[in-house]
């Protein structure tokens, strides 16, 4: 008789700071986990198909589509969540400038600006340009994203 396929695992997962165990079909990307088995839901399901931004979380710190890598995938790495940047100066500039319509976009534009200020605390126009290429606003507020992002280089600039 044959042996029947493991289609579920335990895994450990860093979500947010906080270790979780967690039961997971092999084949749960992991943005279906988070929303559907932790409750997650800032990660918001556009296109799944990698193209819209939507889902995007950080994983070690760097922007990822949550639709197009397995959760099995993220054992082992720090995953970060809009969940986790709740009160953060990048939220709080964003909310300054009004870079939010009707909000769809946004914790996937958020977690991608974080990520940049963190990289490139030297960003020019056109690597915002380039790093905000990545997600889409269907309500088409561009330039107060780009403001709010650049209104927090500056700060960070001066404040040291
Ligand atoms: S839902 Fe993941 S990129 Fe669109
Ligand atoms: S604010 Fe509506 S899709 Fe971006």
């Amino acid at each position: 008789m044959m042996n029947k396929p493991i289609t579920k695992q335990l895994m450990k997962l860093t979500i947010n700071g906080i270790e979780k165990e967690v039961v997971m079909r092999n084949a749960d990307t992991l943005l279906h986990l988070l929303r559907e088995g932790l409750g997650l839901t800032g990660a918001k399901s556009g296109c799944n198909n990698g193209d819209c931004g939507a889902c995007t979380v950080l994983i070690d710190g760097l922007p990822i589509n949550a639709c197009h890598i397995l959760a099995i995938e993220a054992s082992g790495k720090q995953i970060t969540t809009i969940e986790g940047l709740s009160n953060t100066l990048i939220q709080n500039s964003f909310i300054e400038q009004w870079a939010i319509q009707c909000g769809y976009c946004t914790p996937g534009f958020i977690l991608n600006s974080y990520a940049l200020i963190q990289q490139h605390p030297d960003a020019t126009d056109e690597m915002i340009d380039d790093w905000l290429d990545s997600n889409i606003c269907r309500c088409t507020g561009y330039e107060e994203i780009k403001t709010a992002i650049k209104n927090l280089l500056e700060t960070r600039k001066i404040s040291g």
